[in-house]
């Protein structure tokens, strides 16, 4: 009998998730039935989104109830399949969770989004980065309500992360000059020196404010806030007339226990004729194939770099290695591996 090793949460955090949101069970791996598929599961995405999916109440996804299997994307093989879109050895990403093993049945393949992926276009960590949720997150959320022109100036945050590292080359490809935003000196110098950003603002050893002063001097196009918090509110005070501003995510705010932090800047949106926008990456899900198909394009011709964390273990390494995004540990998207 094959086991299925599981991770489930058991309670909902206050502050950073500890070992006590968490339990480990096993189950008796099932076959599919007609129309259903077996997947082995080969890496998980490690999200700082999954802090707020443990959270209870409204959002644009229902939260994981209490006992349930962790949420999670992830890359997987399909082992027993009674479906013939979905072959036995094919590759596949879609929403394992945090388990070794997840049956799909036939009625749940469309929702799960269980789709095939092809291994000529990158590999499995890189269709979880570039090619993947942060990926098209990247680049819809410039896309569509960054729309960058050449020549103009875009700062992003996050910016060694896996949806700011495709924001910033984005950008740079469409001719814009980027300016990037992240902790620590070994970060900065790798977007600057690899990524081909123009400079960046070491915000754990630097002031914001300066830097962007000093990078920005005639102020910021398009901001993309992956950290919201302070930095969003320094920014705030440096925008051009009829700046854009993603609202991709706010990490600095997730593991608060008290309120979240408002910007309180946002008069400057109203003196410089500016707006600022939500993205969920999930309604462009219909057009992730156009997405696809230039980022991969990019990968092939160099244009582009795909960086992964990829920590390799089993889901009991799971609790630990999502801590890493919160203390900024992971350099690159991070990915935990529980198979080749
Ligand atoms: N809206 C959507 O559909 C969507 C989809 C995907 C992701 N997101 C959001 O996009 C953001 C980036 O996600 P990702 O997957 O690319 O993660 P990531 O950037 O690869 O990893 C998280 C990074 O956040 C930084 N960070 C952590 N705490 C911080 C703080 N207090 N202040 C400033 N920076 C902090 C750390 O980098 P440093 O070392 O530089 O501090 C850490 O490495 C997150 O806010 C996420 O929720 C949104």
């Amino acid at each position: 009998m094959t086991v299925n090793r599981q991770i489930r949460l058991a309670q909902r955090p206050v502050g950073l998730p500890g070992p006590e949101c968490w339990q480990l069970t096993e189950e008796p791996v099932v076959q599919p039935d007609e129309g259903g598929v077996l997947m082995q599961t080969l890496a998980i995405s490690l999200d700082p989104a999954m802090r707020g999916w443990m959270n209870e109440g409204k959002s644009y996804i229902p939260p994981v109830e209490i006992g349930a299997v962790m949420r999670a994307g992830g890359i997987g093989r399909v082992i027993a399949s009674k479906n013939p879109a979905f072959p036995e050895g094919c590759l596949v990403t879609g929403g394992p969770g945090v388990q070794d093993y997840c049956l799909v049945p036939a009625d749940q393949i469309k929702r799960s989004g269980l789709a095939r992926i092809d291994p000529r276009l990158g590999s499995v960590s890189q269709w979880l980065n570039v090619l993947g949720m942060p990926g098209m997150t990247g680049y819809f959320g410039l896309m569509d309500v960054g729309q960058p022109q050449a020549g103009e100036t875009l700062v992003v945050s996050g910016a060694a992360g896996a949806v700011g590292q495709t924001v910033g080359q984005l950008a740079k490809i469409k001719g814009c000059r980027v300016v990037g935003i992240a902790g620590g000196a070994a970060k900065c110098e790798w977007v600057v020196k690899e990524l081909g950003f123009d400079a960046c603002i070491d915000y754990k050893t630097g002031s914001v404010r300066d830097g962007l002063k000093q990078h920005c001097p005639d102020g910021i196009d398009i901001y993309f806030d992956n950290v919201g918090g302070e930095i969003l509110d320094t920014v705030l005070t440096r925008i051009k007339r009829k700046a854009r501003i993603v609202i991709c995510g706010a990490i600095s705010q997730y593991n608060n226990t008290t309120a979240v932090q408002g910007p309180k800047n946002y008069l400057s949106l109203l003196v410089n004729r500016a707006r600022m926008e939500g993205i969920v990456v999930f309604d462009y899900a219909p057009r992730y194939g156009e997405a696809i198909a230039e980022m991969a394009g990019y990968l092939r011709e160099g244009r582009m770099k795909s960086k992964e964390d990829v920590v390799r273990g089993s889901v009991d390494d799971f609790p630990a290695t999502l801590l890493k995004l919160f203390n900024g540990e992971n350099f690159g998207k991070l990915v935990l591996q529980l198979a080749d």
